[in-house]
């Protein structure tokens, strides 16, 4: 059955006030989670045999290999094999769209940390150890560390995208105002919980099982294949949940997948591959850092008449998903601003560091800071009120309303979604007790700012815009159902049950979701792009509705001797009626296996109206948008550089949320992580291009001491404009862009260093030091007397 077909029975259904969906309920793991009896890939019972595997990495940023002395690592005691890229039967590479990631180096290493040898050993600490053994002689090349080296030296991983709309050059050329500067904004490493692991274990007949925390088993699938020159239909990935993923598993698995069955394929035992966190940290790719460089014209009243930016990221030695990540960077500049003259470009810098990668937001988050920053330094040059600024440049919602990429925006909330915020966060008079504790301050300064957020939803590339599900109904009427999708925590499979379990009219303790497996449903994509529950729920409802239709038949064919009475058949409070008839639902189940009806079916979901030209970067990528916005309020020490946030008002669209619970969850964790990216996370490689911040002692995510002692998130009245999954919308990425707010409240403390005379130069993060610098760069600035 196709998606578009509506289901005959939605209108019976709709007269009971039975729902599974639209309602707060946990986690379906919760109970898990908190008594450490959740399975993660390191809990799986070992098979009998089992041997662990480690990674030796190279020392060097960018070298040739010159010999390799693995002797001693072979003579540890409990070594069982060393295999090196010699030893891959298959294809030796991983990369998920362009092929320059090899698995094991080959005669070159281009980043400190690049796996060269993989080690298997009896035991965990064995193998580590023993890969530490090794003596490597290396003729070393320069290396590029940086995005700017690498835009300096014209080194790209991709040729550069540029999207243009009328003439930004002439249009700030003859604005009333014109401002122009460059800006960085760092990386920032995914430090899921649980880190990267795959346990891979041989089946009969050239089969190869894989348990593997990954956002993509199907690619990863297509990877083990390769690397052992295999049929996908002789290897099956399991994942039934991650320890987060943050995007960072969504390639970059791959590596620790194919490592884990090239070993077990080789001594036909099975091996898991478990990296340490200092490795992990080492070998897998980050968020992409960014360099830009913009300039804008705008009118008196702040107005943006012509903008242009030109944004590096560094991506590292390969290509990895650099190339999608930039393109949504490129269309998320204009964040939720209406930029009508606009020249944006990106370049995709190679450089000898790890390969970065997806994390949440994906290059969105990189690409609407630029203009936050620009819109800030507007307001700051008039001595406007940001807010007022930001408001003036919304995107309207009948007129100037085209993206720079041509997708008209239809479902534009923004205007009263900062109204609401406004008024709930009580912004103007808390900005007006800003300035005031500032005037009575020297060294405590307090700075507030509201900044928006619009965000496309579905994937750029529109062929990964699709889903399958399977759903069984059991003869004693309990449920299990599989999806593409995985589970990293977000609650997608809660969701998913809810959804299943709304169309069955059934309690959702009936509903079980099993582990993602490719031997269930097929070709699957990514859990990214926070289209979880957007596609998966979806094509699990299809599935259900199946179900629900043939059960109606045999119902009123059964107990109303009349199968056209189908659509009266209603399904509600865990049992189905006709007219007078009321039956418990396992009741109804079991008789319509006796009358042979089929109790199990597939599902499939492909999102409408999507099409894009990624070569004209033209089209409607995105098939509605999620907006949000937050006010953060923060108080700087400015002789330590020290800061805190006060307090966080956020309120988000979610649509017609599937489970405020979930969505309120995924809002703060969000809002937490982004803060982090922001502030503190910095992420420093040394001289040689060694990474030095690879461990929580000196890479700093937010504790639970970091977060605003008074944060308030609220979820905004709204239904998706589409017909999205009972008109709800993704939260998985979006919230990560609402803490803009604390940078720019941050920015607010600083520039009253200065009395607000002087337009405040600060870098993200904004850590301690970052903050000193600006303080110190602001107070000079206004001894000379100089204007912003
Ligand atoms: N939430 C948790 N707890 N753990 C995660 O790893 N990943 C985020 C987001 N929220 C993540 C998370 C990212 S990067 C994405 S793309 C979405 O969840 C993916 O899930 P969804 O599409 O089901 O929202
Ligand atoms: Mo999320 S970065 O799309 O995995």
């Amino acid at each position: 059955m196709n998606q578009q077909a509506e289901p005959f029975l939605t209108e019976a259904r709709e007269r009971s006030s039975f729902k599974q969906v639209h309602v707060s309920r946990p986690h379906e793991s919760a109970h898990l989670h908190v008594s450490g009896r959740a399975t993660y890939t390191d809990d799986i019972p070992l098979v009998a045999g089992t041997l662990h595997a480690a990674l030796g990495l190279s020392s060097k940023a960018h070298a040739k290999i010159v010999s390799m002395n693995l002797d001693a690592v072979r003579a540890t005691p409990g070594v069982v094999a060393v295999f090196t890229a010699e030893d891959v039967p298959g294809v030796n590479e991983c990369g998920p769209i362009i092929h320059d990631d090899p698995i094991l180096a080959d005669g070159l290493v281009q980043f400190v940390g690049q796996p060269i040898f993989l080690v298997v050993a009896t035991s965990h600490d064995t193998a580590r150890l023993a890969a530490r053994r090794a003596q490597i002689d290396y003729e070393e090349l320069p290396a590029v560390l940086t995005a700017q080296a690498a835009r300096a030296a014209q080194q790209f991983v991709l040729p550069p995208m540029k999207l243009a709309r009328g003439d930004a050059s002439g249009a700030i050329a003859h604005a009333p105002h014109r401002a122009a500067g460059e800006l960085t904004l760092g990386g920032q490493e995914q430090f899921y919980l649980e880190g990267q692991i795959a346990y891979a274990v041989p089946k009969d007949d050239d089969g190869m099982h894989v348990w593997c925390s990954t956002q993509h088993p199907t690619e990863m699938q297509h990877h083990v294949a390769h690397v052992l020159g295999l049929a996908s239909h002789n290897v099956v990935v399991e994942c039934r949940r991650m320890g987060g993923g943050f995007g960072g598993k969504e390639s970059q698995s791959a590596l620790f997948a194919c490592c884990a069955a090239l070993a077990a394929w080789k001594l036909l035992c099975p091996v898991k591959l478990r990296p340490d966190r200092d490795d992990d940290m080492m070998i897998t790719g980050k968020r992409h850092d960014f360099h830009y460089a913009y300039e804008v014209g705008y009118a008196d009243d702040g107005t943006i008449e012509g903008v242009s930016v030109d944004m590096t990221s560094r991506c590292g030695f390969s290509a990895d998903l650099s190339g999608p990540v930039m393109t949504r960077a490129v269309c998320h500049f204009d964040n939720a601003y209406w930029l009508p003259d606009v020249s944006i470009e990106g370049y995709c810098g190679k450089t000898n560091t790890q390969s970065n990668t997806a994390f949440r937001g994906f290059g969105g988050p990189q690409g609407a800071f630029a203009i936050e920053y620009i819109v800030d330094n507007v307001a700051r040059a008039l001595k406007l009120d940001p807010l007022d600024v930001r408001r003036r440049n919304l995107y309207g919602k009948r007129e100037r309303n085209v993206t720079p990429y041509g997708q008209p925006i239809e479902d534009n909330v923004i205007h009263e979604l900062i109204d609401e915020l406004e008024q709930t966060s009580d912004y103007r008079r808390r900005r007006a007790a800003v300035r005031e504790f500032n005037a009575r301050n020297a060294v405590l300064k307090k700075g507030i700012a509201l900044t928006p957020v619009k965000f496309g939803i579905a994937f750029n590339v529109t062929h990964f815009n699709q889903a399958g599900a399977l759903v069984h109904i059991y003869t004693d009427g309990s449920v299990l159902v599989n999806h593409g999708g995985t589970e990293m925590g977000q609650g997608l499979n809660t969701k998913v049950a809810q959804v299943v379990a709304h169309e069955l009219g059934i309690r959702f303790e009936r509903v079980r979701v099993t582990a993602t497996d490719t031997s269930k449903v097929a070709n699957t994509s990514a859990t990214a792009a926070s289209t979880g529950s957007d596609l998966n729920g979806k094509a699990a409802q299809d599935a259900a509705r199946q179900l629900r239709d043939r059960l109606a038949r045999f119902v009123a064919t059964r107990f109303a001797m009349d199968e056209s009475r189908a659509p009266d058949v209603v399904f509600a409070d865990d049992g189905v009626s006709i007219g007078d008839v009321h039956l418990p639902f396992a009741e109804v189940v079991a008789k319509a296996y006796l009358a042979r009806v089929q109790l199990w079916s597939d599902g499939f979901y492909a999102t409408p109206k999507l099409h894009w030209d990624q070569a004209k970067l033209q089209g409607r990528p995105f098939y509605y948008y999620s907006y949000g916005a937050a006010v953060s309020e923060v108080v700087v020490d400015t002789l330590t550089g020290e800061m805190r946030v006060l307090r966080a008002d956020v309120l988000h669209d979610v649509g017609a949320s599937l489970n405020p619970a979930l969505d309120i969850g995924q809002v703060e964790g969000g809002f937490i992580q982004g803060m982090g990216w922001l502030t503190t996370e910095e992420l420093w490689w040394k001289g040689d291009g060694k990474l030095m911040t690879h461990a929580p002692s000196t890479y700093k995510i937010p504790t639970v001491n970091d977060c605003p002692p008074d944060l308030r998130v609220r979820l905004f009245e709204n239904r998706n404009a589409e017909d999205s999954i009972h008109r709800s919308k993704a939260v998985g990425e979006p919230p990560l862009l609402l803490p803009f707010s604390v940078f720019f409240a941050i920015r607010d403390a600083v520039a009253s260093v200065g009395e607000y005379e002087v337009n405040p130069q600060l870098n993200a993060p904004a850590t301690a030091e970052e903050i000193l610098k600006a303080v110190h760069a602001v107070r000079t600035a206004r001894m000379a007397g100089q204007p912003s």
